[in-house]
């Protein structure tokens, strides 16, 4: 499929235009943002990983009957994915304690939850992407009830198909943020990536972090840790 103009430039990725108006293509970066984009680097290796990566994940959830906007990868970094106009909340879904959470609440991290938990965070830079309820969602447009709905039972179900299938590779997911898109007829599908940058790993017997918190704490091994998530993935 031929790539044509550039129609938008995130953090981590481009995506631009094809021939086909239902269809763009994703080109994922080596940059790395992180603190509302204040810490910026790049990790090399990191867009092929989190290409091939996402791609992988969002079969095996294809697989499990969650739709996706996933079309066809093209090569490392760039992949044909469906046209959708996003829905500005990012979906949050913990298994354990971590990051924003445990920082809020004042609780280490590490805590396993009998349930998981679910949050969404407004997707606005300028507003630094704060917490926001449903309520408050129905209330600002952003989603309809019915929407809301489906990205929670989604959301839920993905967080079972990922948190299994990790575990099988001695990796527990720990916490990951989504986002969904509609298609031009309004259907809801799972968009965006799944990656060691939206995800927080954690080596299931040594509890090393094999995810973007490294790069965000400054703890080393980043480049290390992303090629250690593809291995496992993979294989070596
Ligand atoms: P948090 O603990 O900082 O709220 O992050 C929860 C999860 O969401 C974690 O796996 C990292 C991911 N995440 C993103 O993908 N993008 C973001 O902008 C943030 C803040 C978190
Ligand atoms: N990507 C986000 C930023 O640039 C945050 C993060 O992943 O930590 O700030």
């Amino acid at each position: 499929m031929e790539k044509r103009e550039q129609l938008y430039e995130g953090k981590a990725k481009k995506v631009y235009a094809t021939s086909d108006p239902d269809k763009v293509i994703v080109s994922y970066k080596d940059d790395a943002t992180a603190l509302d984009g204040l810490k910026k680097g790049t990790v090399a290796g990191k867009g092929a990983i989190n290409n091939r990566m996402t791609n992988f994940l969002m079969r095996l959830l294809e697989k499990n009957g969650v739709p996706t906007h996933f079309v066809e990868e093209l090569n490392d970094r760039e992949t044909v994915v469906k046209k959708v106009s996003i829905v500005p909340l990012e979906v949050i879904i913990r298994n354990v304690s971590a990051g924003s959470f445990a920082k809020r609440y004042g609780v280490e991290e590490g805590i396993v939850f009998d349930e998981p938990t679910f949050e969404f965070s407004y997707k606005n830079d300028d507003l630094h992407d704060p917490l926001i309820n449903d309520t408050h969602a129905l209330a600002l447009k952003l989603a309809t009830k019915e929407e809301l709905a489906t990205i929670r039972a989604m959301a839920l179900k993905v967080n079972e198909v990922l948190k299994a299938y990790f575990l099988t590779l001695g990796v527990r997911l720990i916490d990951f943020k989504l986002e969904f898109g509609r298609l031009s007829d309004g259907t809801l599908v799972l968009a965006d990536e799944i990656s060691p940058d939206t995800c927080r790993f954690w080596d299931a017997k040594t509890g090393e972090k094999l995810d973007k918190d490294r790069f965000r704490r400054d703890m080393g091994g980043v480049e290390e840790a992303y090629k250690e998530m593809m291995s496992r993935v993979f294989g070596k």
